[in-house]
């Protein structure tokens, strides 16, 4: 057996008792010098002490090197558990978007997203907004700063809701249209309990030959029974939004108290004109919701502002919930 073979402390023992014990091979040839004659003792002597001291060194050398294997192993234990790595959850609001977006698809709606940053011309203009128009005060705005705006361009903004994508829709498609768009929104608005600069919204719009408020009514009553339960108590009154006619707010009764969900109404007319459609022909109706609003309802929670402060003993009571 060579030294590099001896694996383990008793190998290394062995190799050592054999060749430098009192009995070993190196020391039998250090005993034999003295028998040798006298000129060449030292010679043979110093040859044999040189070659010790090395074998020594080999020996020293290959138990710290079976030390340092052994403490290698000792620190990988394979009979421990393994470690779980921490794992995030999805956000209320995430969790709340998606279940409205299930809801929808299953009543036949599909989903499209639009831009965040949209110019002035589609979130205000086009839904009947103009410039100094007093209703754009209901949406106080993030102007996005650029040259072109400037220079009397294209003003560009942080859409105030997903309105515009009723315009972006209509441009590219032809009805019969039934179609949500969730995105998140953006207002310049000082926060309490129920208000946040950011927020996200579900915008819905449906386009067809001969649709009247009944079907507006039919289909919302529909959806928020299907979200809150078959028994939930709901109302309908006048409420204004320059893009449709007539408008209104759907409530709904949430532990006694009477709670807006969503803005809606007819698609005004002159929209559907503008989309090349004959008004006579098509009509429809649109609505938009507060995501937030409605993931406040699900889960309990008071204030609004929780949900983008980003503590965890917050995000955490959401872990394993749909
Ligand atoms: N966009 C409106 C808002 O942000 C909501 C709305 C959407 C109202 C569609 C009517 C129709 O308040």
């Amino acid at each position: 057996m060579s030294l590099a073979e001896a694996g383990d402390e008793t190998a290394l023992d062995e190799w050592r008792v054999a060749w430098l014990g009192r009995r070993g091979r190196l020391t039998a040839v250090l005993r034999g010098v003295r028998d040798l004659p006298a000129e060449e003792r030292p010679r043979v002597g110093a040859g044999a002490n040189r070659l010790k001291s090395a074998l020594e060194d080999a020996v020293a050398a290959h138990r710290a090197q079976l030390h340092a294997s052994a403490e290698h192993a000792k620190s990988i234990d394979v009979s421990l558990p393994g470690r779980t790595p921490p794992l995030g959850s999805l956000h209320p609001v995430t969790l709340t978007r998606r279940h409205l977006e299930r809801t929808f698809r299953d009543m036949g709606f599909d989903v499209v997203e639009g831009p965040d940053v949209e110019l002035e011309e589609y979130n205000f203009d086009r839904l009947r907004i103009p410039a100094g128009h007093p209703a754009r005060d209901m949406w106080d705005t993030i102007w996005v700063a650029d040259d072109a705006g400037d220079n009397g361009g294209p003003r560009q903004l942080l859409r105030t809701h997903t309105s515009p994508m009723q315009i972006r829709y209509l441009e590219r498609r032809q009805p019969p249209i039934r179609v949500i768009v969730p995105g998140t929104c953006y207002r310049y608005e000082a926060t309490d309990a129920t208000h946040e600069w950011m927020l996200t919204q579900i915008e819905g719009l449906v386009i067809d030959e001969n649709l009247s408020f009944a079907h507006l009514k039919g289909t919302l009553e529909a959806f928020v029974r299907r979200m809150f339960g078959a028994d939930i108590e709901t109302r309908f009154r006048c409420d204004y939004f320059p893009f449709v006619e007539p408008g209104a707010e759907l409530g709904v009764r949430w532990q006694g108290d009477w709670l807006e969900v969503l803005g809606c109404g007819m698609v005004h007319p002159e929209i559907i004109e503008d989309a090349g459609l004959d008004p006579d022909r098509y009509t429809g109706f649109a609505f938009g919701m507060g995501v937030e609003r409605v993931a406040m309802l699900r889960y309990g929670v008071r204030d609004i502002r929780h949900f983008y402060r980003n503590d965890v003993r917050f995000l955490r009571q959401f872990e394993g919930r749909r």
